[in-house]
């Protein structure tokens, strides 16, 4: 019997190991297997036996789970050294049947997506070696290893690949502007300081596929002349950093001459913010730089340097490895290839949900995600983390897609979705926002470093009913001039949050 367990960080939460454990204990004999994990996250533990999953599972289960697939697989090896044993006849086909889900791979919420950076989801060994290259790993470095730097960056450019951070700039330009810039000396950074509320795809991605990342930044480097590269990671990621370190040296001889260490962040929002990473890299205070310089130009140590996410740079081997055009067949408009789209927040079905650009807000929250967990009316959701705009039921058409967000005064970001059901009090959820902004500023600038502290007082007032229709224009007041004065993104896209839901949910504010 081969029994297949995530060791990703949301497995462990739930209990994973115990769960492993309990099944070494009730069948000796049988392989278990420690993988990355499918990304259904209300299954999790999720336990995978000869192609069917069972979930979500607790140790008490596992013997009724061994028992019946013993039973039905008329194999008693399968029970291992308690094969002898009589068959406990309080376990019936009944325990199968509450938490099977049937074959893994013929689950709706895997045959609806497109999965090509996620492609290893949940089949492979994260730090396997063997399996990576048996799932087409390397095919991607080897096949640019056969092109020069300016063929690698024309392939990127015309693959439609845009930066998953967040903003959306094509990767293809960002590198060229690197292969141009004048340096002896050039970087590859990998943004993994994934702060945004309800994301996880990067973490994912470190944790069950780490070598799919150093592919990607070994063939950043090859296109733009960089022989190192640094992946910043958040300190809240032990899992993902202890994983990433296992995989680069393993893969070190592999990706030679390049090579790659690990940054661990502090845990401050604004170090996601690629100058203020840059400066923490560079060991100074995590305050954001004025732009220009782009980092393209003058970058970590003032040298030229590509800074891209996580999710860039790991679509990049699909890029390489099957051409251009595979990956910008996905997709609509100007958004091609895939999103990894995170569903979290109050929802039935959430996880990893790697879709072409194009499906719509609608279908994510009802009928992938199955509606909200408390089952109550969904009645916000807010994507692109928490500098994103909420949105009602009525803009559930909207396409994932970044001009179509744009168009409704929304972000896609890092293609996080939260989900809130009735219960939310929106005029809360904004003063949320202008408190986060508050705690994470970098202080640089006055619009965001005072302005969220006033926007959230002057909330307050309204939530307390005092002079709410002046009240209100302050905020929409203080919100332009935050979008227009703020130097970067923290304090220029507060007011996405803040501005949706007094529009959208205006009912909450009276
Ligand atoms: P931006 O629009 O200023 O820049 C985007 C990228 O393109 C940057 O790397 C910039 O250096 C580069 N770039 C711009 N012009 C270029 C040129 N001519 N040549 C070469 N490179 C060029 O956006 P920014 O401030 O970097 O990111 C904002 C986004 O970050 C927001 O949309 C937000 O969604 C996202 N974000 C993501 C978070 C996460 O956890 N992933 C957290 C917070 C924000
Ligand atoms: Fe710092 Fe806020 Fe200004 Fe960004 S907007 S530079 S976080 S003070």
């Amino acid at each position: 019997m081969r029994i297949l367990i995530s060791d990703d960080a949301l497995a462990l939460a739930c209990g994973a190991d115990a769960v492993a454990e309990a099944f070494a204990y009730a069948a000796p004999n049988a392989e278990i297997v420690r993988v990355s994990s499918w990304g259904m996250h209300w299954l999790e533990p999720l336990v995978e036996i000869d192609g069917i999953g069972y979930g979500p599972m607790t140790p008490t289960d596992v013997e009724a789970i061994i028992q019946c697939h013993s039973r039905e697989s008329g194999n008693p090896d399968d029970a291992g050294a308690r094969s002898d044993a009589q068959l406990d006849p309080r376990f019936h086909g009944d325990d199968i049947e509450r938490l099977s889900i049937g074959r893994i791979a013929d689950h709706p919420f895997i045959t609806a997506q497109t999965r090509l950076t996620f492609a290893r989801a949940g089949r492979t060994r994260p730090l396997d070696l063997a399996d990576y290259e048996a799932t087409g790993g390397w095919k991607g470095l080897r096949a640019a290893q056969a092109m020069t730097p300016v063929q690698i960056v024309e392939a990127v450019t015309a693959s439609g690949l845009r930066g998953r951070g967040g903003a959306g700039f094509p990767a293809g330009i960002k590198w060229k502007t690197v292969l141009e810039a004048q340096g002896t000396r050039k970087y590859i950074v990998c943004n993994a300081d994934e702060g945004d509320s309800g994301t996880f795809a990067d973490r994912m991605l470190m944790e069950g596929d780490p070598y799919v990342l150093i592919e990607g930044m070994a063939i950043a480097g090859l296109a733009t002349g960089a022989r190192k590269g640094f992946i910043y990671i958040r300190s809240e990621y032990p899992h993902a950093i202890t994983k990433i370190q296992a995989a680069i040296e393993r893969s070190r001889a592999i990706v030679a001459p390049f090579d790659i260490e690990v940054r661990v962040g502090a845990g401050a929002y604004v170090c996601g913010e690629e100058t203020s990473l840059l400066n923490s890299l560079e060991g100074k205070r995590g305050e954001v730089r004025a732009k220009p310089p782009l980092p393209a130009h003058k970058g970590l140590f003032g040298c030229p340097t590509v800074i891209n996410n996580v999710l860039t740079l790991a679509a990049v081997p699909f890029v390489l490895a099957e051409g251009p055009e595979a990956y910008a067949n996905y997709g609509m408009g100007r958004s091609r290839g895939t999103m990894p789209i995170q569903l979290a927040g109050n929802i039935k079905h959430g996880g990893l949900f790697e879709t072409a650009f194009g499906v719509t807000l609608g279908e994510l929250v009802d009928e992938i995600g199955g509606g909200t967990e408390s089952g109550r009316p969904v009645r916000a959701v807010q994507v692109g983390g928490p500098l994103g705009a909420y949105f009602p039921r009525a803009l559930f058409d909207t396409p994932f897609d970044y001009e179509a967000f744009a168009a409704r005064d929304g972000l896609i970001g890092h293609g996080g979705v939260v989900v809130f059901d009735e219960s939310v009090d929106m005029a809360r959820q904004a003063k949320f926002a202008m408190e986060f902004c508050a705690i994470e500023s970098c202080g640089k600038c006055t619009p965001c470093r005072l302005g969220s502290t006033r926007g959230a007082e002057t909330i307050d007032r309204i939530i307390a009913g005092e002079h709410v229709a002046a009240n209100i224009a302050l905020v929409e007041d203080l919100c332009e001039t935050m979008k227009s004065g703020s130097l970067c993104a923290l304090g220029g896209f507060t007011p996405y949050p803040v501005l949706s839901a007094l529009h959208h949910f205006p009912e909450d504010f009276r």
